[in-house]
């Protein structure tokens, strides 16, 4: 089945992939033949196993799933100035399948969130959104909305390598290589050892496997970058570490209670190691090297 493969699996596959170079139509023939529905899971177990998590459960999962939500819809949102900035056409019909993964993400989710989590006023993904909007952690605020939104911005109106290279650095290694591969990774092994969740877990599946093929992407693009122009390896270099606190703060659970995390079998210094392990492979698979990463 498609959605059946364990994580480490896929993300190994991407460090592989990464380590010979893929090409843009590699990216793309994968997306053709990785394609998923969000609107076909089935979520009747999920509902019962949602049940039985019992309230402090129910309630750090819940976080977590917060922070993929509004993840997905900010991610969908500020794609469309990446795709218009890209150089190379190969690089734009790339960009565009990714476009549509990230719309098929932010469904996903408010799926999860109306037929599992049971949110109330959840019948259109804009009251999904806002419903959920208080439980936004600050650290995601601030990388989706100030780091990830001005890097949009600015792309709206430069075209320039550099305006590029920036915003695929925050959005392609941080946003998507670093934090979301490694919460996604610790959400899959721990739905995979309590077996729990059938539903949720093959959208995960699907979304992380989406979601290796969108970083190898922007490593391409990276890569390209930096071999039309070396200097633009100091733009990657800066941008991660003027970065590095938003990307911490998104791991910050709410009240530093750390539950959030034990609940699931790992601490929030597990996510983060790995988190980090994870964006050194991307910048060295782009022949890039932050001192201090
Ligand atoms: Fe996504
Ligand atoms: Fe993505």
């Amino acid at each position: 089945m498609p959605g059946d493969g364990h994580v480490d699996e896929i993300l190994d596959d991407l460090d592989r992939t990464l380590g010979r170079g893929a090409s843009y139509a590699e990216i793309f023939a994968r997306w053709e033949r990785q394609q998923w529905s969000a609107t076909d899971l089935d979520f009747a177990r999920d509902r019962d196993d949602w049940t039985a998590l019992g309230p402090d459960r129910q309630r750090y999962l819940r976080w977590v799933l917060t922070q993929f939500f509004q993840g997905e819809e900010a991610v969908t949102v500020s794609l469309a100035p990446f795709v218009d900035a890209a150089p190379l056409p190969e690089q734009r019909v790339a960009l565009a399948t990714q476009l549509v993964d990230e719309a098929r993400h932010a469904v996903f989710f408010q799926r999860v969130f109306g037929d599992v989590v049971g949110l109330d006023g959840s019948s259109s993904l804009g009251e999904a959104l806002s419903a959920i909007g208080l439980d936004v952690t600050p650290g995601s605020r601030l990388l989706f909305d100030e780091v990830l939104g001005a890097a949009t911005e600015r792309l709206r109106s430069d075209h320039s390598p550099d305006a590029l290279v920036r915003g695929v650095t925050v959005y392609h290694l941080l946003v998507e290589g670093t934090v979301a591969l490694a919460g996604q990774r610790h959400v899959l092994d721990w739905l995979r050892r309590e077996g729990l969740f059938p539903a949720m877990g093959e959208g995960f599946t699907h979304v992380t496997r989406d979601e290796s093929r969108h970083v190898n992407l922007g490593v391409l693009i990276l890569r390209d970058a930096v071999a039309a122009d070396a200097a633009l390896s100091d733009a990657i270099v800066e941008t991660v570490l003027t970065s590095i606190p938003a990307v911490l703060g998104t791991l910050e659970p709410p009240d530093g209670d750390d539950a959030y995390y034990e609940a699931f079998g790992f601490t929030r210094e597990d996510v983060a190691v790995w988190a980090f392990d994870s964006l050194r492979r991307k910048l060295s698979a782009v022949g890039v090297t932050v001192d201090g990463i």
